[in-house]
């Protein structure tokens, strides 16, 4: 997989480019505020129709204009397909070759996009909504039912939310009990098997990148030691759920911990190693993939002694993932090892290819 030309019109500050990229890595150079943030955006919307920057897509259109345009050519394999994204009146069209598709959600199921962005370190540092998410992306892009059955929980679960905060009867509360613990369940166990395999994968990367051995503490959202399965839990806490008028315990509450030697990794790490462990985490998932991923990585340098930023990008390399990555600076990376690298810089939202 790899994306090998895109075509933007309008985003942000970049009123028009086009650029063709290598389907290894490309090292996008310039300084501060001069578009490098907003082209990974641009590669975002196009392949997962959705920005890591903000969830409101009319914040890309170009300020003074009316519609952005992206058009990327990408392989699958030998094959090429055309994506075609617009922007235009609160509405978005999105093509893949001549077929309009309905939903945006549909293009991140194709192409699996990563990122390492200096928000990244939310995963370690904020509650447990973003790991939740790390877990969820990963597992969706091994297993592609498990989207469906995520809406399914969700939706049971709204459902009995809803009884509890009208103060309908026990009967009528419990009624949503069974399709509850069986979504949970089944949610649990496909989780549990993910974070089973991702766990060796995260040591090796630990200890290729920081020299420990990092630990997932998977919390499945209720407290297994004391009501092992989710159904007695749910008998259990009914009172107390009635009273709070929502479902307290379940997978909607899941979180993943990281722990170094038992401890919780931000009490124990550095600024740079928790940022190594966030990419460790990653590389981790992008070797689960089954189809080959794009890595988008904003400001690399941020943080890391130059030994580490070289260990790193060795790491990248051998992932396989076509990367993208940005820098203030070109001799901050080093594209040696890297065959067919390509390397651009930009200046207010202009791109110029170097190599
Ligand atoms: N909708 C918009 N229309 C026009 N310009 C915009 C819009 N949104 C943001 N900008 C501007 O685009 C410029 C580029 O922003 P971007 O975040 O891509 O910079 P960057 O190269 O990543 O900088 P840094 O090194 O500081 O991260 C900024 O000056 C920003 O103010
Ligand atoms: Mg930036």
């Amino acid at each position: 997989m790899a994306l090998l030309q895109l075509d933007i019109q309008h985003l942000r500050n970049i009123k028009q480019a086009n650029l063709k990229f290598s389907p290894t890595v490309n090292l996008i150079i310039g300084p501060n505020a001069s578009g490098k943030t907003s082209l990974l955006e641009a590669i975002s919307l196009i392949c997962q129709g959705r920005s890591f920057r903000t969830t409101r897509i009319d914040q890309l259109i170009q300020h003074e204009q009316s519609r952005l345009l992206l058009l990327a050519h990408y392989y699958q394999g030998n094959e090429k397909q055309i994506i075609g994204l617009s922007r235009e009146n609160k509405t978005t069209q999105v093509k893949i070759n001549t077929q309009t598709i309905s939903k945006t959600t549909e293009l991140a199921g194709r192409i699996a996009v990563h990122v390492l962005i200096p928000e990244s370190h939310e995963l370690l540092d904020s509650g447990p909504k973003m790991r939740r998410q790390y877990l969820d992306w990963g597992v969706f892009h091994v297993e592609h039912h498990y989207l469906d059955l995520w809406k399914q929980y969700h939706r049971v679960l709204r459902q009995r939310n809803s009884a509890l905060r009208r103060k309908r009867s026990k009967q009528e509360i419990q009624a949503w009990d069974q399709p509850l613990v069986e979504k949970a369940e089944l949610l649990h166990s496909i989780r549990d098997n993910y974070i089973k395999r991702l766990s060796p994968v995260l040591a090796d990367y630990g200890n290729q990148l920081i020299g420990e051995n990092p630990k997932f503490d998977y919390q499945p959202g209720w407290n297994k030691d004391v009501s092992a399965d989710y159904a007695h839990q749910l008998t259990e806490s009914f009172d107390q759920d009635y009273d709070r008028g929502f479902t307290r315990f379940g997978p909607h509450r899941a979180d993943i911990k990281i722990k170094i030697s038992n401890k919780a990794v931000q009490t124990v790490f550095s600024r740079g190693q928790q940022k190594l462990l966030i990419c460790a985490m990653t590389l981790a998932q992008l070797k689960l993939q089954p189809t080959e991923s794009i890595l988008l990585v904003d400001d690399l340098p941020a943080e890391l002694d130059p030994q580490r930023r070289a260990i790193l990008m060795n790491a990248l390399k051998d992932s396989g993932a076509q990367v993208f990555v940005t820098a203030t600076e070109p001799d901050l990376i080093d594209l040696s090892r890297w065959t067919e690298g390509k390397m651009f810089h930009v200046k207010h939202g202009i791109f110029q290819d170097v190599v």
